[in-house]
């Protein structure tokens, strides 16, 4: 198609595209000056149904007589056809026919489910981030889900609070990367297509900053660190579409988000022009009362609507008060009217005025979840999600003509907890189609190849009475494979932990497995990083595994046996100790840095600890090796319209072929305010054969040289700057300076 047919095919589709959301203003300008002042706070309010409880629930027994009356606007935790269908049909009962809305926490799959949002980020793979996020919504919204509360951005640089596993690690630039990537898969090609979800970029905002990484804790940071660290991956989700914001439980420099009008009115609806609605978390309107920011109800709806908070999560704070705050005059109307303008519009974008059960199609239910590609693609990002953090003695892949292999541990046998936290126990399907680590590995190995299992220990019990099964059926095997770790729901909401050690008498057992001398990999899965000092030390192969999801079984199977030779970086940093907590790769230099190979009195350091990570932010190993060659900039000095292209040849110098996550790392050398000793800035996954060389290329433009001055404003400053490019944050291989000029 020549220049001039394309230009002509863009300028008709912003047309149409203009004047289908026109249409839609005026759908919703009708509707809404029909509605009572009931009916519209009718669409602000939310309520979960019986789907499982995800938070304290509000005991209302007239959901279903509200809902006929047009005093419910959405539901969360209700799933399935038939469900979603009788909610539906309530509300067509109602004075003016509008449409629930249905809202579920799809967060890594809904019947075939991914590895934990944060074992995916471990992929660096943002393809297929992309497609798991677009499986997930296929499958949801064929199961009558409009909406899912995904992506959570929030950046998590604290191991302690559980809902790392829920985000994409601690950098800003792959999380911003990802959030962009997961919110086009729910969202698909538009929302109103049947197999598209509205996304919800969440929680908003700085959540992940919770002090002592407990749940639900004040947050309080400086501006600097809200724009440059935590509010990005947000942006991103804005620019990718989202269409739905939720706020976050904790207080932010003393306002609690929820009643934040900077972060919801200034910066999202304002600076960011931000045209989705935003929902509560659960009860985080009500909560401002604990918080003591709202002496009761009807404070905390007024600051909540004042701040920007369009529709209420179970907390009955709108429902109960908002009328009356209008009536009295102390909140305006048009306040009301904008966040139910917004809820509207999604429900016309969705089509369900054309068709309010068009979601609820039994045919495309059972489709849609019964679906063998979906299944293959769990299995394939699964294996490239784990992480190989050791191989020291090439003991994997293992050889498929092994006699005797003897599998341990609690996460053996059980299927279900290979889901980990936040899926959905579907009640259409039964869990046995989810692949056991123990039913994984029967699959691959040989006939000739004898399994033995023992549990050995509990994940958390301090029982070792299992000890002894464990190291006579391991003395009887050629390889012994450990799989130990956290139980999949130590991490997640509310799962916030002071001691992140292998839970139990785990890393006994890995010890007395350990004295028998045999040949041994050790599985760690985990929705977060984990402290495992002695293993970390002593074991010379170790794989973390993370919770895998559905497949999780046929995943690690096809790892340990090189059929996927691995190829994860973490995407966050693992410390040694709790006591570094937070740590992350990029931080600022001090005045006085602590060099660990002469390590002195008067530095930045522990008496007791040394500073690094145990294992740092971009790290994982292969079944391969990877050079790195011919480091070349096209300039080394640039202004600031001007680029650099960075070019280097990266060979695969093993026998196997493989994927190298390459990373390119800047650093400001001076500037007017202090910056990190290296930022991520950007990265490639190159997958070469035995022998083969690439050579990979970067542009380093204005975008990736600038930052926040004192006063936030987005600039660059001249000086000298260093770009490195990375095998990990802490393994740079090739480096060079280069100049910004005026
Ligand atoms: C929970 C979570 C939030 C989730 C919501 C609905 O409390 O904080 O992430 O989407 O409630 O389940």
């Amino acid at each position: 198609m020549n220049k001039k047919a394309i230009l002509v095919l863009i300028i008709l589709l912003s047309i149409s595209s203009f004047s289908q959301d026109k249409l839609i203003e005026q759908k919703v300008e009708n509707l809404l000056k029909q509605m009572t002042l009931e009916e519209k706070i009718g669409q602000l309010n939310q309520y979960t149904g019986d789907g499982g409880a995800t938070g304290p629930v509000t005991i209302n027994p007239n959901k279903q007589a509200e809902i006929k009356q047009g005093l419910i606007g959405s539901m969360l935790n209700v799933m399935g056809v038939q469900h979603t269908r009788q909610y539906q049909e309530l509300a067509m009962q109602s004075r003016l026919k509008i449409p629930l809305l249905f809202g579920l926490d799809v967060v890594h799959g809904y019947k075939t489910t991914f590895p934990l949002p944060l074992a995916e980020a471990a992929s660096w793979d943002l393809e297929a981030i992309e497609k798991s996020a677009r499986i997930a919504a296929i499958e949801a919204s064929a199961n009558g889900i409009h909406w899912t509360f995904a992506p959570m951005v929030d950046i998590g640089r604290d191991p302690r609070w559980g809902r790392v596993m829920e985000g994409a690690g601690e950098d800003t630039y792959l999380g911003s990367k990802i959030a962009f990537a997961r919110v086009k898969g729910f969202q698909g090609k538009k929302l109103g297509d049947l197999d598209a979800v509205m996304a919800c970029s969440k929680h908003f905002a700085a959540y992940g900053a919770a002090v002592g990484g407990r749940d639900y804790n004040s947050v309080d940071m400086s501006e600097r660190m809200l724009w440059e660290t935590y509010l990005p991956p947000f942006k991103a989700t804005v620019d990718a579409g989202v269409a739905t914001f939720m706020n976050s439980f904790n207080d932010l420099n003393g306002i609690p988000a929820t009643g934040n009008a900077y972060l919801q009115r200034d910066i999202l609806k304002g600076k960011w022009n931000f045209k989705g609605f935003v929902v509560s978390d659960w009860g985080s309107i009500g909560e401002m009362i604990a918080h003591g920011y709202a002496k009761n109800g009807k404070e905390a709806a007024f600051s909540a609507i004042t701040a920007g908070s369009d529709m209420d999560m179970e907390s009955n704070a709108y429902r109960y008060n908002l009328a009356a705050l209008v009536n009295e005059g102390k909140v305006d109307i048009a306040l009301v009217d904008d966040a139910v303008r917004r809820i509207l519009y999604k429900k016309f974008e969705l089509g369900l005025f054309d068709d309010p059960y068009c979601f609820s199609n039994a045919e495309r239910q059972k489709k849609a979840l019964n679906n063998p590609e979906h299944t293959k693609f769990a299995r394939e990002i699964a294996a490239k999600s784990i992480v190989l953090l050791k191989n020291e003695n090439n003991l994997l892949p293992l050889s498929k003509q092994i006699k005797t292999i003897a599998f341990i541990g609690p996460a053996v046998k059980p299927a279900r907890g290979n889901h980990g936290f936040w899926s959905i126990d579907v009640k259409e399907v039964d869990s046995t189609y989810i692949i056991s680590q123990w039913k994984g590995l029967e699959n691959k190995v040989g006939k000739n190849t004898k399994l033995l299992y023992a549990r050995g220990c509990g994940f958390e019990d301090n029982s070792k009475a299992g000890f002894d099964e464990a190291i006579a059926i391991a003395k009887q095997a050629d390889v012994v494979i450990l799989t130990i770790g956290e139980r999949w729901d130590m991490s997640g909401e509310a799962k916030s932990r002071s001691n992140i050690q292998l839970p139990g008498v785990q890393e006994d057992l890995v010890k007395a497995i350990h004295t028998t001398g045999k040949p041994m990999v050790v599985l760690i899965n985990a929705g977060r990083p984990l402290v495992f000092d002695w293993t970390a030390d002593n074991v010379p192969t170790i794989l973390y595994t993370w919770w895998l999801g559905s497949e999780a079984g046929n995943a690690i199977a096809d790892v340990l046996f090189g059929d996927y030779n691995p190829s994860a970086k973490l995407p966050m940093t693992f410390p040694r100790s709790e006591g570094q907590i937070p740590i992350y790769y990029n931080y600022f230099n001090t005045g006085r840095p602590s060099k660990e190979e002469n390590h002195t009195n008067y530095v930045s350091a522990y008496i007791d600890l040394k500073n690094s990570p145990k294992f740092p932010f971009g790290y994982g190993l292969s079944y391969t090796t990877f050079e790195y060659s011919n480091l070349q900039l096209s300039s080394s000095k640039i202004k600031e319209s001007e680029k650099i292209t960075l070019s280097f040849q990266l060979k695969n110098s093993g026998k196997v072929a493989g994927e190298e996550v390459v990373q390119l790392y800047i650093q400001d050398k001076f500037a007017s305010v202090v910056r990190p000793v290296k930022e991520l800035k950007d990265f490639q996954k190159i997958k070469l054969q035995p022998n083969e060389t690439k050579t990979i290329t970067f542009i380093i433009d204005k975008e990736k040289l600038s930052f926040y001055n004192q006063k936030l404003d987005w600039i660059t400053e001249p000086g000298e700057f260093e770009v490195m490019i990375g095998t990990s944050s802490a393994d740079i291989r090739l480096n060079q300076l280069f100049e910004l000029i005026n």
